[in-house]
Parts: structure tokens; sequence; C-alpha cells
């Protein structure tokens, strides 16, 4: 039985596709069944419509409160009846009453090797620290950014004269290994029915 994986993004998706990609194996055990935007001018949303895609958008800005998006979130969500939710590159921090919901469900991608350099601007600070290598991190979502249980982690080395963009070619690169080797892992893990 294949586990049953939403996606949500807010910009370019190029995890999302590549765990869509992913996805089409025949020996993977989960399917993307919906792909969730909170900007409806959102990149990864082209991809979704050729590849035929559930997809659908919240966009954040026509609501008053974190709580209210949220709960807009939740409505989406629901009726695709995910086991998995993937936070790929979405820029949304999310309240703590959604994460309880969806609690053991969310897991999200982070251009860092995590706890080092939670937040924005993980290029910047790593290469400002004199840092030689960096990396991302898969991890559980918890109320608290960038904190949950980590699954998995990939390293990148950082070269001399490497600027922050150089950088986030070769993070997203690995990035784009790492996020379906972890959801292989947690899918294989869990048994939905
Ligand atoms: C990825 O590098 C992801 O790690 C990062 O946004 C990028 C999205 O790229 N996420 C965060 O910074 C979350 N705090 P994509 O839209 O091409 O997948």
């Amino acid at each position: 039985m294949s586990a049953r994986v939403a996606i949500l993004i807010s910009g370019r998706g190029s995890n999302m596709s590549a765990l869509c990609e992913a996805m089409k194996a025949d020996d993977f055990p989960a399917k993307p069944v919906l792909i969730l935007s909170n900007r409806p001018g959102a990149g990864g949303l082209e991809y979704a419509k050729a590849e035929g895609l559930p997809f659908a958008v919240v966009d954040h800005t026509g609501f008053e409160s974190r709580a209210a998006f949220d709960a807009a979130l939740h409505h989406a969500l629901m009726p695709a009846q995910p086991d998995i939710i993937c936070l790929a590159g979405f820029m949304r921090l999310l309240t703590p009453g959604f994460v309880e919901k969806w609690t053991g469900k969310l897991v999200n991608i982070h251009p860092s090797l995590l706890p080092k350099y939670p937040g924005l601007n993980t290029y910047q600070r790593a290469l400002h620290a004199g840092d030689t290598e960096t990396g991302c991190t898969v991890h559980h979502v918890v109320p608290e950014m960038d904190a949950g249980e980590i699954i998995g982690q990939a390293r990148v080395p950082i070269r001399q004269g490497d600027t922050a963009e150089m950088l986030e070619t070769r993070v997203r690169e690995a990035e784009h290994a790492l996020y379906p080797a972890c959801l292989r892992k947690l899918v294989g893990q869990s048994s939905p029915d």
C-alpha cells in the first residue's frame, strides 16, 4: 500500500519535483496526493500542472492571522488524507495548533546541518563563520522552528572562493537526493492502511 504524500511549497519547488520524480519508481511505497502552495505564482505549480498532479493554492495574503491561514491549510489538506506532509521550501511558520494536528506526519528540509543555522540565510552564515562544510537536514516538524528530530543529513564541502549562490547550488543538489531517501526511510517505517 502506498503512503499518501502531500507537499507544501512556496516557490520554485525543485525539492517537490525531486520527491515526485522519485515516487514514480515502481518500488517506492508512496505517492503524491496533493501539491499545496501558499503563493499563487509559485514556480513549482507548473510542474504539478504538467504532471497532472492534484494541486491547490491557499494564499496566505488573504488571511488576517496565522491561525486563520493554518486553519485553511488544514481544511485543504484534510480531503487528501495525507500520511506524510513534506514541507519543501514552504516559507511560512506554522502555528503550534497546526503542528499538533499533524504530529508525526510533518517533515521539513532545511539547508544547513542542523542544529547549526536554523532560520534564514544559512549559506551566508556558514561562509561568514569560515566553515569548511555545510549541508542539509530532513527533520520532523515540531512547534519550535527547525528543531525536530533529525531523519537524515547530507554533508557538502565549502570550497575556497565559494559564494552563497555557489553553495546554494551544491546544497540543493544534495537536497534532491536526501529528501527522497528520507521519505523512503519514513514510509518504510510507517504502515498506512
Ligand atoms: C530549499 O533549499 C530548502 O532547503 C529551503 O528552501 C529551498 C527551497 O527550494 N527551505 C528553507 O529554507 C526552509 N527554512 P525549492 O523550492 O527549489 O525546493
